[in-house]
This record gives structure tokens, sequence and C-alpha cells, in this order.
């Protein structure tokens, strides 16, 4: 009997026509579905035999993108923009603050599986640098005051 992650991906299957045109949607659905940003061997083998694609040629796409990741992350990955024109908005500053908070390095993970920090290219919200993604929202301006706040509405909303 099909478990209920198993369950959503079929869901996200279906609403999304199974169309391999909309693959990289698909699969970005599924990585956000999983709590854990990421897809898993299981979530793989179910696209590639719903969808008809070699496993293979599956993996090729989910190393090709830099935005899809096959290892768990933490529930919420921040991504901060370190293109030139958010460097000038002092975004160097930005990403030590968070290492500071989070108490870990870009590329880790916090223990309690929360918080994940990344590194991403321009999102062209270059006029509110620095700026950080966390999911689909993008922040900008930052300060320390604003960084915090967010971290603690996320950790909030959690429990709440
Ligand atoms: S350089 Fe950071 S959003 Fe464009």
């Amino acid at each position: 009997m099909a478990n209920q992650f198993e369950m959503q991906i079929t869901k996200i299957l279906d609403e999304q026509g199974r169309d391999q045109q909309k693959l990289l949607s698909i699969l970005l659905d599924i990585q956000k579905a999983s709590g854990k940003n990421y897809i898993s061997e299981e979530a793989a083998e179910i696209v590639s035999r719903e969808m008809g694609i070699p496993l293979v040629k599956l993996y090729d796409i989910l190393t090709f993108y830099a935005m899809l990741e096959t290892k768990p992350r933490g529930r919420f990955l921040i991504e901060v923009c370190n293109n030139a024109p958010c460097y000038v908005s002092k975004s160097d500053r930005i990403a030590q603050f968070l290492r500071q908070e989070l108490g870990i390095n870009f590329g880790q993970t916090t223990a309690d599986g929360l918080f994940t920090l990344q590194y991403m290219p321009c999102v062209g919200a270059c006029d509110i640098g620095p700026v950080i993604k966390i999911g689909d929202r993008v922040y900008g301006n930052l300060t320390e005051e604003k960084i915090r706040k967010i971290l603690s509405d996320l950790t909030n909303n959690l429990e709440g």
C-alpha cells in the first residue's frame, strides 16, 4: 500500500499531468513536499516509474540543476545571493551574520534539521540587495535585525 509521501508524489504528478515538459517543476514540488528539501531515492524511483523516464536520465537531471538536491537539507533552505551587485551591498556581512546566528557554515544544516545555508546566483532583485531567498520568498534590504526577525518568525510559525 502506498505511504503518505508516495501519495503526495502521485498527487503532484496527477496535478501536472505527468508531462515531461514540466519535469523540473514536478521535481521542485516533490522536493518541497519532502519537508527536507531533497529528492530521495524513493521519490526518484516513483517519478522514473510513473513518468517512464529511465532512472539514470533522471539522476542526470537531478545532479545538473543546482536547485535540486539528492541529500536531505534543512526544512528551510536559506540562500544568500553572492553575485557582484549584492556583494557591493555587503552580502558578505549578511552571510557572516547568518553563519554566526545559525552556528553553521555554507553547505551545512543546523542540528535540529531546520536551516540549511547555501549561496545562490542573482535572482534579479539587485536593487534591494543584499538579498536572501527562503523557499519561494525573496527578502531584500537586509540588516542583522531583519534577519533575526525572519529567523524567529520561521521558528515561531512552526511552534504555532
Ligand atoms: S546580485 Fe543579488 S539579486 Fe542580483
